[in-house]
């Protein structure tokens, strides 16, 4: 039997994901119309011998409570149970403080899923692996440009064998475009050990002493009692997996589907646009049917008011009771609950807000980048500014103005044209 742990993280975390985490935690937040980990757990329920789900993060109890409500409805063979970290733990910290509600059940292996990654989550090809290798751990690994690899986990394999020879987190320097997708599949007797030594490996370690200088005597205490914290975090990128690499039975699967990292609050716009293609390969009923005004794959919120004359996609989500008026023009974009988009309004590339309203002939605007980046930034005139732009919850559009390249946090109203900016 397998579990799967989808880490979640914490309100400290997914600040790059503001303004839009200001409102909704970052699991939250709905990408092709459903929660980011809604679509983990589509994946997870593909997988025959899943006995059982666990979140593990540090965000209230009462965050998750109405998702796994939902969750159980749609998923009904597969309980869901969320655990709570004191403080964050690290990603491999969770998964240790937790081990005996993990092992209860006696199962073997255990996938763990970052929940900031958007891809197709091909876990069973991960699970043959597995088996046709006899593994103690399987990877998923997919290739991007030299330059964005090392933002990420970096693998060096054996092409032949695909076993994984090196791990780095982060390299300074390039060693492999093979990156770590955050997604695992471990034997529980190989994690849990290998964890368990690498508190020990922690513990036996002499501590560094500091001799502070009088003068500043109470922050050196305050680092300190920061350190002590922070030792307690355990990591699985830099402090398990290059110890699994040692161990010989550690494999990477490639994967040659979609997969992009939900880091920064534009980043949803792609995540929106691979999901809503995916859902149209797989014939999902769900998205709105095509028709000249409107360009697959598009998703509508039931609820929305969508007016026939407005022209919709490719790759856009309307979510709950939002309404978009004559004439208007949407493209590449996510419009949240209840905002509503005037007539012939034009919203490219961009996020509106919940509550957030667009005016008459008004242009909401980001810049498209390509699907190769990994970036959702880009350089204009010199600055680097926002590909996406983002209006927070509850904005306002004046009517004609034009939005271009930026970010504006909650309750702003936006009187005048202004581009590239932070709007404060
Ligand atoms: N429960 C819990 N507790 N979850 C955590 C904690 C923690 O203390 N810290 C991080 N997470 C969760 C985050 O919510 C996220 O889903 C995942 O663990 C990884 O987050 P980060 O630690 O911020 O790592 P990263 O995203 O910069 O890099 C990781 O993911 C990349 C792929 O997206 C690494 O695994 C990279 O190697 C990898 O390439
Ligand atoms: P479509 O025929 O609408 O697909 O336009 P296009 O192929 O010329 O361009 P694209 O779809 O890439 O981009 C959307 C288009 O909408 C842009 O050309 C915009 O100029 C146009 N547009 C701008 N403002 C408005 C508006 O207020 N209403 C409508 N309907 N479209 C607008």
């Amino acid at each position: 039997d397998t579990k799967a742990i989808i880490l979640v993280g914490g309100p400290s975390r997914g600040t790059r994901f503001r303004p839009l985490s200001l409102d909704v935690p970052k699991p939250l937040f709905d990408v092709a119309g459903h929660p980011i980990i809604w679509h983990c757990l589509t994946a997870i329920a593909k997988v025959p011998s899943i006995q059982e789900v666990c979140m593990i993060g540090y965000y209230d109890e009462s965050v998750f409570k109405d998702f796994i409500k939902e969750a159980a409805t749609e998923f009904p063979n597969l309980p869901i149970k969320y655990l709570r970290e004191y403080q964050a733990l690290g990603t491999a910290g969770g998964l240790y403080h937790f081990r005996d509600a993990i092992l209860k059940g006696r199962p073997e292996r255990i996938f763990v899923l970052n929940s900031d990654v958007c891809c197709s989550f091909p876990l069973n090809d991960m699970a043959k692996l597995f088996d046709d290798k006899d593994a103690e751990a399987v990877i998923l690994g997919t290739r991007v440009s030299q330059e964005a690899a090392t933002n990420f986990g970096c693998i060096v394999s054996d092409q032949h064998s695909r076993r994984v020879l090196h791990y780095v987190e982060k390299p300074e320097s390039q060693i492999s475009n093979l990156i770590n997708c955050g997604v695992y599949l471990f034997s529980v007797d190989a994690i849990f050990p290998s964890i368990r030594s690498a508190i020990k490996r922690r513990t036996d370690r002499p501590r560094l002493v500091s001799y502070p200088s009088s003068e500043n005597l109470e922050s050196s205490f305050m680092a300190d009692e920061d350190e002590e914290r922070k030792n307690e975090v355990i990591r699985l990128e830099q402090d398990i997996l290059s110890d699994l690499a040692d161990s010989k039975q550690f494999f990477v699967h490639e994967t040659k589907d979609f997969w992009r990292q939900i880091k920064t609050a534009g980043s949803a716009v792609p995540a929106n646009a691979l999901y809503l293609q995916q859902a149209q390969q797989s014939g999902s009923r769900e998205l709105a049917k095509p028709s000249p005004n409107l360009i697959p794959p598009v998703f509508i919120h039931p609820s929305a008011q969508v007016d026939p004359t407005a022209k919709l996609g490719p790759n856009v989500s309307i979510g709950p009771r939002a309404v978009i008026g004559a004439g208007a023009r949407v493209k590449e974009s996510i419009v949240l609950e209840d905002a509503e988009i005037k007539h012939d309004a034009c919203v490219l590339y961009s996020i509106v807000g919940w509550n957030s309203r667009v005016g008459a002939w008004a242009r909401v605007e980001g810049t498209p980048t390509p699907v190769t980046s990994h970036s959702t930034s880009i350089v204009k005139n010199g600055v680097k500014v926002q590909s996406i732009t983002i209006l927070g919850k509850e904005c306002g559009v004046g009517d004609e103005v034009r939005v271009q390249n930026c970010v504006c946090l909650p309750f702003k109203e936006l009187k005048r044209d202004v581009s590239n900016e932070v709007i404060m």
